[in-house]
């Protein structure tokens, strides 16, 4: 089988090694890709809004499966531009369609579908650009922070303000609705109870009625040690995650998954792909705080290879709506990841650096994001430059593994945080 996968992150280049692994793979292309992508197949540098690029592509190499990695050309609505196409009637997609997609592009969307749902989240008001002061006043109604103010629409990760004070929502609100920092996303602003826990990324690949449920994660998404600084897409991430026992994940089962797919059939979604929840477990009860309709990145990197199974055959089975006929086997193995960025991230960084890989350092452990190859020399490109993957049977040596591993890779901005993993390896020893 031909299969096109669209991205180029870390996430692009962990799935695009896991169907590389199958017998079932012909030819890969990877649009755009990175210089680790395009050791496995041929990265297509066409830009990925441009669908009828994108299609044209399609028909000239004669793919047969999608694999759609962003959530961008979800929320833009891809999925159902290929299913119009009649010279495209064989092409399998794996991806939401744009009415589904909303459970990650609007907030406020997604709110109401987990309402409508049962589904356990924070309790919520919504406000659009013309509330500005009937929201100010909601927010004077309430005593004391801390209170989650959140822009409805992709904010690129950045529209979510966990204000500890009144004030600090307040100027949130100033910022979204008025300074439109976030332009139309801010149209619509989601104002949240703060909840207190520890947070959790689950992961679900369903068909739009069957579903299997992939290994959970833990994200370490601020810059700095100790979960300080801002906000990035993801700085490390480990799994399988301490808390997330049976007891718990049967429970994020009953309350939380079923009830989604529910919703989905519900809803009539073409829903045929990834389902990302990111949950808070509170005192041990799980919280959606979000949906994701995509695979997380950089959880990716460290949930995929815990899977034992054809991935050709997987993900042709759930564009097809056969799911029900594949088995996944999860290893019993911890995945520790760390990413490398460069200093400066998730502000500005500099580019085009040097990359030195040793020998030492096995191709199976390394994802590529923001590289790429110039004149045969591999430089830094992006913010997050690469992830280094280290694996055992016990949590603190797959993050030994890791960090060794990460010695291996230099370039003169490199940086990264020491403590991924850290805080679960407590929680594992106090229990
Ligand atoms: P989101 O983009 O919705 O995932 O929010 C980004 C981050 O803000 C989450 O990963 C949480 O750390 C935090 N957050 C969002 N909503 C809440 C909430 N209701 N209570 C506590 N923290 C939250
Ligand atoms: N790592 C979080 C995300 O992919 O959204």
């Amino acid at each position: 089988m031909n299969i096109l996968i669209i991205g180029s992150g870390g996430r692009e280049h962990a799935i695009a090694k896991v169907l590389s692994k199958s017998s079932n793979l012909d030819q890969l292309y990877i649009c755009p890709g990175n210089a680790g992508t395009a050791q496995l197949g041929t990265n297509l540098s066409i830009d990925v809004s441009d669908f009828l690029g994108l299609k044209e592509v399609i028909k000239d190499k004669q793919v047969e499966m999608v694999v759609v990695g962003p959530e961008q050309p979800l929320v833009d609505g891809i999925v159902d531009f290929f299913s119009q196409q009649n010279d495209l009637k064989d092409l399998l997609v794996l991806g939401p369609d744009k009415r589904a997609a909303q459970l990650e592009g609007s907030k406020k969307f997604a709110k109401e579908f987990m309402v409508a749902n049962g589904i356990p989240t924070a309790a919520y008001k919504t406000f659009s650009t013309e509330e500005l002061e009937e929201a100010k006043a909601y927010l004077h109604t309430r005593s004391e922070g801390p209170i989650v103010v959140k822009a409805d629409g992709l904010a690129a990760g950045k529209g979510v303000v966990v204000a500890t004070k009144i004030e600090e929502a307040i100027d949130a609100l100033d910022q979204i609705m008025e300074k439109k920092a976030f332009g139309d996303a801010g149209n619509e602003v989601v104002i949240e109870e703060f909840l207190q826990g520890v947070e959790l990324s689950v992961f679900v690949l369903t068909d739009g009625k069957n579903y299997l449920v992939l290994p959970e994660a833990k994200d370490y998404k601020r810059i700095g040690e100790g979960d300080q600084g801002p906000n990035t897409g993801g700085m490390g991430a480990i799994s399988p995650v301490a808390f997330a026992d049976k007891k718990f994940m049967d429970l994020v089962d009953s309350t939380i998954i079923r009830p989604t797919i529910e919703g989905i059939k519900k809803e009539k979604f073409n829903y045929k792909g990834f389902i990302f929840i990111g949950l808070m477990n509170v005192g041990g009860h799980p919280y959606v705080i979000e949906y994701n309709v995509r695979l997380g990145d950089p959880e990716t990197q460290a949930i995929l290879p815990r899977i034992d199974t054809d991935f050709v055959k997987l993900f042709k089975a759930c564009c097809k709506g056969d799911l029900a006929s594949v088995n996944i086997n999860i290893k019993d193995v911890y995945s520790a990841l760390v990413v490398l960025a460069s200093k400066g991230y998730p502000a500005s960084y500099p580019k085009g650096e040097l990359i030195s890989i040793d020998s030492k350092l096995e191709d199976d452990f390394v994802f590529h994001a923001g590289s790429s190859l110039k004149s045969g020399n591999l430089t830094t490109s992006g913010g997050r430059v690469m992830s280094i993957l280290g694996q055992d049977t016990n949590l603190s040596d797959a993050i030994s593994k890791a960090y060794n591993a990460v010695d291996l890779v230099d370039w003169k901005s490199k940086v990264f945080r020491r403590d991924i993993g850290q805080d679960l390896l407590r929680i594992e020893e106090s229990v």
